[in-house]
């Protein structure tokens, strides 16, 4: 199958490389991938889209996903996508002894289902698939939250899609 990988990011960070891990395996599995950032991606002729994007200041945005979805939803439509949100969310950060204040900020920006709900509402159908993968802000935290581990999950994702 053809495979399009489209995928929002502002960095060279967590959502390039779940894209590489991702692009490897369905390569591995004999599958063609065409992987670009919304303003770059032109293969609409694909049998599977796969949208994900990262998520800065509440919002996903400013990554160019929901403009890219909007703007193609014609080219998308008709064809499975599943859906990835790359974003910060560690139920761990949330302490209960953080006040109102702390913990109304930190859930808000912690709320991944809204970030998620922001893009597939713009989908002309239902995803096929959606899941969550936690990034990182600095290198330092890549370890810090085990972030390799998600190598795995990224897999099983694409598995469960019959990818
Ligand atoms: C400037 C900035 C703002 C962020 N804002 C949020 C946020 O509002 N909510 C959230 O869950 N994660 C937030 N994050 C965490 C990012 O989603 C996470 O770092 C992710 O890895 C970003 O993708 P990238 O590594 O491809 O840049 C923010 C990160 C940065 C650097």
């Amino acid at each position: 199958m053809k495979i399009g990988i489209v995928f929002g990011t502002k960095r060279e960070g967590a959502t390039r490389e779940i894209v590489r891990w991702m692009t490897d395996h369905l390569q591995a599995q004999g599958h063609t991938v065409v992987a670009a950032g919304p303003a770059d991606f032109t293969s609409f002729d694909c049998d599977r889209y796969l949208l994900g994007t990262a998520v800065y200041a509440f919002s996903a945005k400013r990554t160019g996903m929901p403009g890219f979805i909007r703007a193609h939803r014609g080219d998308l439509q008709g064809t499975p996508a599943g859906v990835f949100i790359v974003c910060g969310v560690g139920e761990q950060m949330i302490s209960p002894e953080d006040g109102f204040l702390k913990r109304s900020l930190k859930n808000a920006f912690l709320d991944r289902q809204k970030y998620l709900a922001s893009i597939v509402r713009l989908l002309p159908e239902p995803p096929a698939s959606t899941t969550f993968f936690q990034g990182y802000q600095e290198p330092d935290d890549r370890t810090k939250i085990d972030f390799p581990s998600q190598q795995e999950q990224v897999v099983q994702w694409c598995a469960s899609q019959g990818l």
